[in-house]
């Protein structure tokens, strides 16, 4: 069944490799299956940290790293939050039918309350409403996200719900989390244990170059080898394998693996190889980055095209909401 999806992105910093295994490659595939729309949150950004020196430079950063690793902007539509002003509407009706002791349960704002107590706007107060605006604005029926944004979307089910019975109609849906589950590959750090993520300090990320790539490869954590043939691996060298089994040929991976398992395995000979598969992977991604990012004219035309197709959705939305809720034109 074709689906609308829509997923916020939220800017955290460059995109790694565990990104573009996890949530992007199923950005990519989805976007021609279903009815995509995919947007930089830069308004969430604001509740957080408003920077104006930064803000129009973190959202073309994302949007290159985006447009590069493979959203279309033909197949979807990829737009910049605050282009549609529809949403600000939408989030203002919305907050008539939102409870402030709802809103002050939410973890997520508990934590920034304990993160920022100099800064508890209503913003971050009212973060679950405008995140339901994105959502209802187009009336998607599933939402890829993740585990720490589980509560926000059940409180977007829950404001549909309640709008739908306050207006006695069927208007919203609710939409549904969507999980990859199992086509999300989870790639592990290289400091020996966990995954992949930017607090960790672990990353791999697309925009590296190859001498800092190479770097990051060769340094990664392993052990003092096997000392019987077929030993199960330690996680270090294990977390090697994982990645080698995503970036590198089956013959490859299978060569090291028997190199492994007869204790003749020179871990430098793997790193290296290693990074040259994964160099196969991200090199092109990064050429792809830095051209779309010295085009302006490019990102221009992508982000119109965005709001435009975005809009267009937004305001019939809009215009059947305001009907609903009683407002009429002279
Ligand atoms: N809150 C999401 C995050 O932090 C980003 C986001 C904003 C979002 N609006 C959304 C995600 C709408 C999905 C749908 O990652």
């Amino acid at each position: 069944m074709r689906e609308i999806v829509v997923s916020g992105i939220r800017s955290t910093g460059n995109l790694h490799l565990g990104n573009y295994y996890g949530a992007l490659r199923n950005f990519v595939k989805m976007q021609h299956e279903h009815d995509c729309y995919f947007f930089i949150a830069d308004l969430h950004s604001l509740t957080t940290h408003p920077d104006p020196k930064m803000l129009h430079t973190n959202v073309k950063s994302i949007l290159a790293e985006y447009l590069a690793a493979g959203l279309d902007p033909e197949a979807c539509a990829l737009f910049v939050q605050s282009d549609v002003p529809e949403v600000a509407e939408l989030y203002l009706l919305l907050n008539m039918h939102v409870y402030i002791g709802e809103l002050e349960r939410t973890v997520s704002f508990k934590e920034k309350v304990r993160k920022q107590p100099e800064n508890v706007n209503a913003g971050l107060l009212t973060y679950p409403t405008l995140m339901a605006a994105d959502i209802l604005l187009h009336r998607a029926t599933k939402v890829p996200v993740g585990k720490d944004q589980e509560q926000h979307l059940e409180m977007t089910r829950r404001f549909a719900r309640r709008f739908n019975t306050i207006y006695g109609t069927e208007f919203f849906p609710e939409p549904a989390s969507y999980n990859f589950g199992a086509e999300s590959i989870k790639i592990p750090g290289l400091d020996g244990s966990g995954k992949m993520g930017k607090s960790e300090g672990n990353c791999i990320y697309l925009l590296d170059d190859e001498k800092t790539l190479r770097k990051k490869v060769m340094r990664a954590v392993t052990d003092e080898g096997p000392k019987t043939p077929n030993a199960p691996k330690s996680e270090p060298v294990e977390n090697l394998f994982t990645i080698m089994r995503i970036v590198s040929e089956p013959d490859t991976t299978a060569y090291f693996e028997e190199k492994y398992n007869t204790c003749e395995i020179r871990y430098g000979d793997m790193k290296k190889q290693l990074a040259d598969d994964i160099l196969k992977v991200t090199l092109p991604i990064r050429e792809r980055i830095l051209e779309i990012q010295n085009n302006d004219e490019y990102m221009r035309k992508v982000v119109a095209q965005g709001a435009e197709k975005a809009r267009e959705s937004a305001a019939k939305t809009l215009k059947e909401v305001k009907k609903i809720m009683g407002f009429r034109s002279f």
